[in-house]
């Protein structure tokens, strides 16, 4: 099957239901863990790689279910660098289909650039073969300027991988003088994840009933809606997408608060972590003077949301500023 099947007409109940969710707020971003393809294969007595072909024709199909209801970024987790640990066979497997898969695509471009799909690779490729690395990253060149979803294709990917290759390029640019450790903040180490281009995901599926994260996007799901769905993926209908939906709605104010708390304890936390470094900072080159300071900088906050005077604050802003900028220089060398 291609990418883009052919597109069958939607029934009345359908349109009528595609309508009524289209009512409430809609997941932009949906990740998918497409589970139980090999169980399906048990089910219905066909070999696996048949299974994950099925698997493959589903994710096509639940694509176009995602671009008709408004939603604009998917990310699928297509093969886990767990997976590399099953038979040579089935992983062997997984890759000519990824193979023929992508090789489809780049055949298919003009309907990508129809479609303006945006394609990106999101794990350590370098573990994969060398001419899947090579389709791979045509299909990301040629579909980049396309704006109107993003589909991330998760592969050889895990999250505690990309969490700890973060974790690396941060303290590489410590030892290398481009930030400091006191840089170092969940702002900062988002940004160098491989998702740092995608909006946070609202929404994340697993089929098959298995109710576990399974090293998927565990940094970018902290405040996400989970809908767990006992259906094997290839077995995954437009109404498993619309119960999954509903269920977001559901959750939705919930999750909204969750997140501006979110938002609100950072910009506190950053606030609190500037003060502390400016303060060092001042301390440190006063005692170098031995000048007293002519910032009346007071020794400690008077309380947590840090009252202090206008010319400390003034000081604040400018370390955050150059913060800021040693930030953006290290982001542009990563
Ligand atoms: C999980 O089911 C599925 C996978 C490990 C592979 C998913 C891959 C696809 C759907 C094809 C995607 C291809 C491209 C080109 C993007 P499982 O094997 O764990 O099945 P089980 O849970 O029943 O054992
Ligand atoms: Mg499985």
């Amino acid at each position: 099957m291609t990418w883009f099947p052919e597109r069958r007409q939607p029934s009345w109940l359908q349109r009528l239901c595609e309508a009524v969710l289209k009512s409430g707020p809609i997941p932009q971003h949906v990740a998918i863990i497409m589970d139980g393809n090999r169980r399906f294969a048990v089910k219905n007595s066909i070999k696996k790689c048949e299974g994950h072909l099925k698997g493959f024709d589903k994710l096509a199909e639940t694509l176009e279910w995602c671009l008709d209801l408004g939603i604009t970024e998917v990310t699928v987790y297509a093969f886990s660098i767990e997976n590399f640990k099953r038979s040579p066979d089935e992983v062997n497997g997984l890759m000519e289909l990824s193979r023929q898969k992508f090789a489809k695509l780049l055949e298919e471009r003009n309907l990508i650039q129809e479609h303006q799909v945006c394609v990106r690779i999101i794990g350590d490729i370098s573990l994969l073969p060398r001419d899947l690395q090579e389709l791979l990253a045509e299909a990301v060149s040629i579909s980049a300027n396309n704006k109107r979803a993003v589909l991330n294709v998760c592969f050889a990917y895990t999250a505690r991988d990309d969490m700890c290759n973060a974790m690396r390029e941060l303290s590489v640019g410590v030892k290398e003088g481009l930030i400091r450790k006191s840089d170092i903040s969940e702002n900062l180490l988002e940004k160098v994840l491989y998702t740092s281009h995608s909006r946070s995901v609202d929404l994340l599926i697993r089929t098959s009933g298995e109710v576990r994260l399974s090293d998927f996007l565990l940094w970018e799901s902290a405040y996400s809606c989970l809908a767990f769905v006992k259906v094997l993926w290839p077995e995954f209908s437009i109404w498993h997408l619309y119960a999954a939906i509903l269920h977001y709605q559901r959750n939705y104010s919930k999750i909204q608060i969750a997140r501006q708390n979110l938002v609100i304890e950072r910009e506190r936390l950053q606030r609190e972590s500037d003060y502390q470094s400016m303060l060092k900072e001042e301390t440190e080159a006063c005692s170098k003077s031995e000048v007293p300071t002519t910032s009346e900088v007071p020794v400690q906050p008077t309380d947590s949301t840090l009252t202090y005077n206008k010319n400390a604050q003034a000081l604040v802003q400018q370390y955050a500023d150059a913060r800021k900028s040693r930030e953006d220089a290290f982001l542009t060398h990563v």
